[in-house]
């Protein structure tokens, strides 16, 4: 049996142990995914424990995706642009790193929702680490331009330049400064921690507006009621976060399992 883990402070609410359960059972492969709390000032200690006691790979969630970054040996290209990683691989040659968050993002936009990018407007919001690590994938779908917005500026127009050579047209901005009448609205902020609904004002909506926060669960639900009370087409990161498992999964196992049914089970809490 290959082991697996999600890597965090805190992890006891992480929904990866279900999501990968579901998918070693669909491709009959003999894993186990089990949750590793890591003290704050003892990630890297954690890591290299349970690599020593022989697991294959791990996730990694909030706070330790740049530490991970850090102690990865080689980088996939789209975790290189993220300065993050969420999953990493303990080959017997090193750890390497990748970010499967941004494909998890664009995949369940695209394929779940039914939301091609190419050609629309997208707004992104917030310039923090959970943005940082999907602005590349958003790129790569080719959309007309991506504006980002956040409460401090410099971040923002730091995240827009380093990723300015993608060829596609950027634009960074303050959140008053947000663009009216967007295609698609991703919120990567952490301000519902704060209670907001919304860091950016309704303008931001039309009918039909994909409003999508990367949270899930009771601390997306103000923005959800936000997006839909204005017209939009709310969704939560509940399908972003199945994606980026299946992203994850076909890295260390090289197989794609199928999401809708997990997505859907873990929308009627049968998991
Ligand atoms: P994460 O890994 O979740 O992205 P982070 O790197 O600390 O965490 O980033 C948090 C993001 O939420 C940032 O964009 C932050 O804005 P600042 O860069 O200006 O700090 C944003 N954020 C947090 N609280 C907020 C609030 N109350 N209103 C608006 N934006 C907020």
């Amino acid at each position: 049996t290959d082991r697996y883990a999600v890597v965090g402070n805190p992890v006891e609410h992480s929904r990866s142990p279900a999501i990968h359960a579901m998918f070693a059972e669909q491709t009959q492969q003999d894993l186990a995914y089990e949750r590793l709390l890591a003290p704050l000032d003892g990630f890297e200690a954690a890591l290299r424990a349970f690599a020593a006691a022989g697991a294959k790979g791990c996730n990694i969630t909030v706070p330790f995706k740049f530490e991970a970054f850090r102690l990865a040996t080689e980088h996939t290209e789209r975790a290189a642009r993220a300065c993050a990683v969420n999953t990493l691989r303990f080959d017997e040659g090193g750890w390497v790193g990748d970010n499967t968050d941004g494909a998890g993002l664009v995949n369940d936009i695209q394929r779940n929702a039914r939301r091609p990018l190419e050609g629309r407007q997208v707004l992104l919001v917030g310039a923090g680490g959970a943005a940082a690590g999907v602005l590349g994938s958003l790129i790569a779908a080719r959309p007309a331009i991506v504006t980002v917005v956040n409460r401090s500026l410099d971040k923002a127009q730091a995240l827009v330049a380093s990723h300015a050579d993608l060829g596609v047209p950027l634009r960074a901005a303050t959140l008053a400064e947000a663009p009216a009448a967007q295609d698609v609205v991703v919120n990567a902020t952490s301000s519902s921690l704060a209670g907001a609904a919304s860091p950016v004002d309704a303008r931001v909506l039309k009918p039909g507006t994909l409003a999508l926060d990367m949270m899930y669960g009771p601390k997306a639900q103000g923005f959800l009621d936000w997006a839909a009370a204005h017209g939009a087409e709310p969704r939560d990161g509940l399908g972003m976060l199945v994606e980026q498992a299946a992203e994850a999964f076909f890295f260390w196992r090289g197989l794609r399992p199928d999401t809708v049914p997990v997505l859907k089970a873990l929308r009627s809490g049968l998991e």
